[in-house]
This record gives structure tokens, sequence and C-alpha cells, in this order.
């Protein structure tokens, strides 16, 4: 727009004098406004969570932190031990820890028939990305309802929690399958987590006839699972999975497993299920509530499980359609990964994502022709 040259000299300058007075009166406005501010922040503490996450239920107040075991350093053993087992050591008798997220009451609403409570740490939300779409989806297999929860803690490092805590976070408020802990998701403290779970699951989930426990990396026919579920008491035990007998604490510092006299002097383990996935009845789960608190935490958390399960006088037993131990193909013209083998297994460890997807999506074709041996892979 062109204007003359002297109205456009009376256009600033009414301009300028509007942002003098503009100014003149935040200026007065300012100081009462912004004290207001402050102390509506310091009334009503906020809360840790980014905007938009998930309304949190009214806050318990923490528990106090539960303070290392310093008596146990002066054993003249203590130093020589690799950190984790030092740390695992000093923290063992701490078992309380506080929820970061859970699921809503919904989840248990009756009648559910198998629940399934699946271990996964903070950052592996792949995994659990597609358990949700395959073989971990909360549906109805023959009339009996199947939910879901993962298990995790939070990360060590601080700036790495506040991360996966904003992710849990996100994958709470649109899944409502998380359950998490503060405490430290490391492969030590898997023991807690199981323990934190029955303990969990005691108050908020004590009505679920079966529960199939096991690790984000495993391929879980569930549909199989009902089937061998259907036709049993929920009220009567069951603790299956791949049985292990006959082994003691591994003795070698190197090892992942490594156990030394320290944690444990016992040359034995108890029969055990391995903790990649084993299924149990609510009246086992109740059995496990009552023996866990009156035993030490062994870091393995599966064989923790078989220590509750002797305490209590019980058995773990061996089902064939469980395979934690890797796979063995069936015979040299039938492969690992062929679907026609997995139709009559309940459970096989260690898969990565897009495998799980594969094999879901090949147990549903309806012309899976098994008969002929035909290889869909
Ligand atoms: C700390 O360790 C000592 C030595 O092993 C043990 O006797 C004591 O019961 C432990 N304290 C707690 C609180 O676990
Ligand atoms: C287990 O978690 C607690 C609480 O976060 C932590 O103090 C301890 O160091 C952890 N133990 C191991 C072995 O990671
Ligand atoms: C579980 O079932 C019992 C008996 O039917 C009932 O009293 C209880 O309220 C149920 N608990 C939950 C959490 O649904």
């Amino acid at each position: 727009m062109r204007w003359p040259r002297s109205l456009r000299y009376d256009l600033s300058l009414v301009l300028a004098l509007g942002a003098v007075i503009t100014l003149v009166l935040l200026s007065l406005h300012a100081g009462p406004m912004a004290s207001l501010e402050t102390e509506r922040r310091q009334g009503a503490p906020e809360t840790s969570e980014a905007p938009g996450a998930p309304a949190e239920p009214p806050a318990r107040p923490a528990p106090a932190p539960c303070l290392p075991n310093t008596s146990l350093a002066a054993h003249p053993d203590f130093a020589t031990q690799p950190a984790h087992v030092r740390d695992f050591l000093l923290y063992r008798h701490c078992r309380d820890f506080p929820t970061l997220q859970e699921p809503p009451a919904a989840k248990c609403a009756p009648p559910v028939f198998l629940l399934l409570a699946i271990k996964s740490s903070p950052a592996n939300y792949e995994r659990r990305d597609i358990v949700r779409r395959t073989w971990g989806q909360e549906r109805q297999v023959q009339g009996a309802t199947l939910r879901r929860l993962f298990l995790v803690g939070t990360a060590a490092d601080p700036h790495e929690a506040t991360k996966v805590n904003r992710l849990l976070a996100l994958e709470a408020r649109e899944h409502r399958d998380i359950l998490q802990w503060d405490f430290h998701d490391s492969f030590f403290n898997l023991t807690l987590k199981q323990v934190l779970f029955l303990e969990w699951q005691k108050t908020r989930c004590p009505n679920a006839s079966f529960l199939l426990n096991g690790d984000d990396d495993v391929f879980a026919h569930t549909d199989n699972m009902v089937t061998f579920l259907r036709g049993l008491d929920p009220e009567r035990h069951l603790f299956v999975g791949h049985l292990i007998q006959g082994v003691g604490p591994i003795r070698v510092p190197w090892s992942k497993y490594f156990v030394p006299r320290l944690v444990t002097p016992d040359e034995h383990y108890p029969p055990y299920c391995g903790g990649g996935g084993f299924l149990l009845s609510r009246f086992t789960a109740r059995a496990l509530q009552r023996a866990a608190p009156a035993l030490d935490l062994l870091p393995i958390d599966d064989v923790f499980l078989g220590q509750c399960l002797r305490h209590q006088g019980l058995r773990p037993a061996s089902h064939s359609g469980v395979r934690t131990a890797g796979l063995r193909a069936p015979s040299a013209r039938l492969s690992s990964f062929d679907p026609c083998y997995y139709r009559e297994l309940l459970l096989v460890h260690r898969f990565l994502p897009y495998e799980t997807l594969l094999m879901w999506n090949a147990l549903g074709q309806p012309d899976l022709a098994c008969g002929r041996r035909t290889q869909v892979y």
C-alpha cells in the first residue's frame, strides 16, 4: 500500500505512542500476575509426567528408599564379587517398590481365563508392540478371555529413566497393559519383578483362572494353551513348562548365571521350569504368594519359583510343548521354523519380532497343509 508521506509520519507516531502505553500498562500488571502464577505452582505440586500423560491414580506416599545392607560389605569375599553381584547382595532385602503405571481395574474384570504376564525391559518397545499384535492380543479363544500385561521396571540411568518412563506412560495410556514399578530393571532384579507381580496379582487379579508368565521374546501359541488348560481345574495345582532338574548354581564368574557361595551356599537347585514361559493355576499362584515372603531372594527368577514350590510341598511339571532351551527341528526335512511344527507346541523361546509376525500369520492361514509337510518358509 502507498500512503502520502505526511500521513505515514502521523501513523508511525500513533503506533509508537500506542506501544509505549501498552508497555507501561503491562509493567504495572506484570508483578502481581507473575507472583500469582508462582503461588499456584507451589500450591499444587506438578506431577513429573509430560503434558498429556494419563491421569495417575492418587499417589500413595512413596515408601522410604530402601537402604543398602552395608554389614555384608564386611565379608572378606564381598569386594571380589562382580559389581552386579555386590549390588544384588546390598539390596536383596528390598521388596517394597511403588508402581509407576498400573492397568485399570477393568483389566481383571471377571471372567479372565488366561492372564498373560510378560516380563519386558523398559526399552523393548518393538517386542511389546509385536506381542500386542500377535499371540498376546486380548481376545476370546474358544469362549475363554485372554488378558495381557507387561511387567517392567525402570532404567538405572536417570536420563534414560526419564525417557523410558515417558514411553511407558504413553503405552499405558494407549494399550492399558503396563504394570511398572520404580526399581532398576536388570537381570538380577528379575526375581524382584516376579515377586512384585505375585503381590500385585494377589489383590488385583486373584480370580484369573490361569497365568502365563514369560519373556517378551517368546512365541506363545495362546490358542493351544487354551485348548490345554480348558479341561483343568484352576483350584488345583498346576505349574508346567520346560522342566529343569538336577542342576545347581553356576560358580564361574564370567557366566550370566553366576551365583557365588556368598549368595547361596546350596549346591543343588530344586526342580524348576525355565523362565522363558510357564503356565500356572490360580491355586499355585496363591501358594507362591505364601512362600515368597518366607524365602531370601535368589537372583535367578525361575529357580526362585522352584524354591517357592518346594517350600509349599509342590512340584513343577514338564510339558513337551514348551521349548525354552532353543528349538531342535524334529527332523532334517522339517525346519524349526515350520508352522506345522508349531501347531503342536505351546511356547518357544527366542523369536525376533519379525519372526513372531511371520509365524502368527502362517499359523492363521486356513490352508496350512501340514499333512503334506509343505515348507511355508
Ligand atoms: C544384612 O546382612 C546381614 C549379614 O548377612 C544379615 O544378618 C542381616 O539380616 C541383613 N539385614 C537385612 C535388613 O536384610
Ligand atoms: C534392583 O533394584 C533396586 C531398586 O532400584 C536397586 O537398588 C538395585 O541396585 C537393583 N539390583 C540389581 C542387581 O540390579
Ligand atoms: C474374586 O472372586 C471372589 C469370589 O467370587 C469375589 O468375592 C472377589 O470380589 C473377586 N475379586 C476380584 C478382584 O474380582
